[in-house]
């Protein structure tokens, strides 16, 4: 492979005879490389996933429909998934992740479960509602950032007065890769509420850990990541700093015990635009997912152009160019598997691009 240039992995000429060769090859269960050699190892991605934007406004009404048209008990999540126009058909936003949108209504639960597959929640709309996992209950407020990690039951209810809308991002697509997927109920409805209100908040989130905190699982043991506390960090490095050329003012959320990621397989980030910020391209193997938090702007991925409002979502492939622009101050929370790309040794970024 080495030495490779444009002309990469060129195919043989296709004879009579090698034809037969392949034909005879086939019956016995083999194939011959140099005839998809070019198509399974490209010089560069080659990702089925095509940039994509949502608009909230147009996507709302339907998750409604779909809260008149059966309840969350029926669905057992009530869910709207958004499907990458490359890859429809198959559950995903981007080869490597899922996301929906899930919609609770007043006086509505969703039963307790566990999954092997981790999912994160990052709230739209609504205030009341809460998200318990392994025991502990929290409230959900637009822009919070709740991680359900792999293999941890978990359970939704709305006591408030409006609906709840949330965007959920699974690694789903990951874990079948693997054939690793196992899932199973809560033997009741709902897992007893076991661990006091803002415990894990005030236990590994106030820049201290248990004196004897002996990690139990690779993921954060914080599940909600308050949007007031993201907000106003940003805000105050807005007031102190100059933003990344690309990336304005970018954070990683991150697992207070490692300084790694939150989960092993999605990272999510929230970033400040300033008004009037006009970033210089990049590209990232990482396809990511945008959520609009607040302001307006345009983001440029390849050769389209987006125009973006607060709880619009859009998509850039993995290596596409990106550069976002903002109209006004914006926040823009992203995700993707980056986690799962650096622990595998593949990610690679240009930043900016030359
Ligand atoms: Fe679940």
């Amino acid at each position: 492979m080495e030495g490779a240039s444009t002309t990469f992995f060129t195919r043989p000429e296709l004879t009579a005879e090698r034809k037969d060769f392949y034909r005879r090859l086939d019956t016995k269960g083999a194939a011959p490389l140099w005839e998809v050699l070019g198509a399974i190892i490209p010089p560069e991605p080659r990702p089925e996933t095509v940039p994509v934007l949502w608009h909230y406004d147009d996507l709302r009404p339907l998750l409604m429909e779909a809260g008149e048209l059966l309840t969350e008990k029926e669905a057992e999540r009530r869910v709207l998934i958004l499907e990458n126009p490359g890859l429809r058909g198959k559950s995903r936003v981007t080869g490597s992740l899922y996301i929906g949108l899930q919609l609770i209504l007043p006086g509505e639960t969703a039963r307790c479960h566990r999954h092997a597959t981790a999912a994160l929640r990052f709230v739209l709309e609504g205030n009341g509602a809460y998200t318990a996992v392994e025991g502990e209950r929290t409230a959900m407020h637009p822009g919070d950032f709740i991680l359900t990690p792999s293999w941890t039951f978990h359970d939704h209810g709305n006591p408030g007065d409006g609906p709840m809308v949330w965007l959920d991002g699974l690694d789903i697509p990951i874990v079948n890769l693997f054939d690793t997927s196992f899932a199973e109920h809560y033997p009741g409805e709902v897992q007893p509420n076991s661990v006091p209100y803002g415990d894990s908040l005030a236990r590994y989130g106030a820049n201290m850990l248990p004196v004897d905190y002996s990690p139990s699982r690779p993921s954060s043991p914080i599940f909600n990541y308050p949007y007031e506390r993201s907000r106003a960090a940003l805000e105050q490095l807005h007031r102190n700093s100059e933003p990344h050329a690309c990336h304005g003012i970018k954070m990683r959320f991150v697992n207070p015990a490692s300084g790694g990621y939150t989960m092993p397989t999605i990272g999510a980030f929230m970033q400040f635009l300033p008004r009037g910020f006009s970033g210089t391209l990049y590209r990232q193997t990482d396809a990511t997912i945008n959520v609009v938090v607040e302001g307006h702007g345009r983001t440029r991925i390849g050769d389209q152009v987006f125009e973006w409002r607060p709880r619009d979502i859009f998509v850039s492939p993995s290596w596409a160019p990106v550069a976002h622009a903002a109209h006004e101050d914006a926040v823009l929370f992203s995700l993707s598997d980056r986690p799962a790309q650096q622990a595998l040794g593949l990610w690679r970024e240009q930043v900016p691009l030359k």
